[in-house]
């Protein structure tokens, strides 16, 4: 397994590849949800490049950019037992060579501001700036990620359709913990009372998809899952029904949803969501 550390070396690498690539965009401080990701895209090409890069455009200024895990070099161990061709680490310096405050940028309009683009202004920008980015360095056929992130994966598609981008974008299903906890790098900042806490995250959801299966006013159903959450110690920034493709509210007609939830234990801020249809 190659470890690219500069575009300069990535492009030497990329220009001597004549077989199919897919690409694992990541910000590395890899879980076993990571590594399915790239199970994954190996039944898609010949090659998997793994890019690790904490990108700083989609972090807040308050937010854990600085303290957010780096672990470079656990993480080109588990991609090459996992048999990754090749792993893209670059420098900021090499990815925004003119600084963050004059780069070009790309922003999915309507999607980038609701539920995560509301609590966190910019982040979708600067995470359709680096998506396009990378795949504009590592040129794939295929992109894979997971579905956890469900807001992220559905601004990526529509980027890369608006953009024209020749990528097919894949999403994974979550990866779970046996209790039901979406594996996440930001699992490792609960404390143990904490984490025993978490799996009611995704209990929680579970029992508000059957609720609105079985008919309940979906207020109603939301109303009682965010009492739940509270009584179970979180702080909610959002729960929401809504419609699959768009995000925006779902209508008594819409069949194809999705709950989003993006709650906070202590100073931890989770996120999941659960993908479901209506009869
Ligand atoms: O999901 C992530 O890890 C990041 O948002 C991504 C897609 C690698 C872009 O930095």
């Amino acid at each position: 397994m190659r470890v690219l550390k500069s575009l300069e070396e990535l492009r030497a690498w990329r220009a001597q590849v004549d077989a199919s690539v897919a690409l694992v965009p990541t910000m590395g401080n890899l879980h076993e949800g990571h590594l399915k990701l790239v199970d994954l895209a190996q039944q898609h090409a010949r090659h998997v490049v793994v890019s690790i890069f904490v990108n700083p455009m989609q972090f807040g200024a308050n937010e854990d950019f600085d303290s957010y895990p780096r672990t470079l070099d656990a993480d080109c161990a588990l991609l090459a037992e996992r048999g990754a061709s090749a792993v893209f680490a670059p420098q900021v310096s090499d990815v925004y060579p003119r600084g963050l405050a004059e780069q070009t940028y790309i922003e999915v309009p309507g999607i980038s501001d609701i539920l995560c683009g509301a609590s966190r202004p910019g982040h979708f920008r600067g995470v359709a700036t680096i998506v396009a980015k990378l795949f504009n360095m590592v040129q794939p056929q295929v992109a894979i990620f997971g579905q956890k992130d469900y807001q992220q994966l559905q601004v990526i598609r529509l980027m890369t359709r608006d953009l024209s981008l020749p990528v097919e974008v894949i999403g994974m299903p979550t990866e779970r913990a046996e209790d039901g906890l979406a594996l996440s790098s930001r699992n490792g900042y609960l404390s143990a009372a904490e984490r025993a806490q978490a799996p009611e995250l995704y209990a929680t959801l579970e029992q508000l998809k059957s609720a609105v299966q079985q008919g309940e006013v979906t207020a109603t159903a939301v109303s009682a899952a965010a009492a739940r959450l509270t009584a179970a110690g979180f702080r909610i920034d959002y729960l929401e029904v809504r419609r699959q493709a768009d995000l925006q509210p779902a209508t008594e007609h819409d069949a194809d949803l999705v709950i989003l939830v993006a709650a906070f234990l202590g100073r931890t801020r989770l996120i999941d969501n659960l993908t479901f249809t209506r009869s």
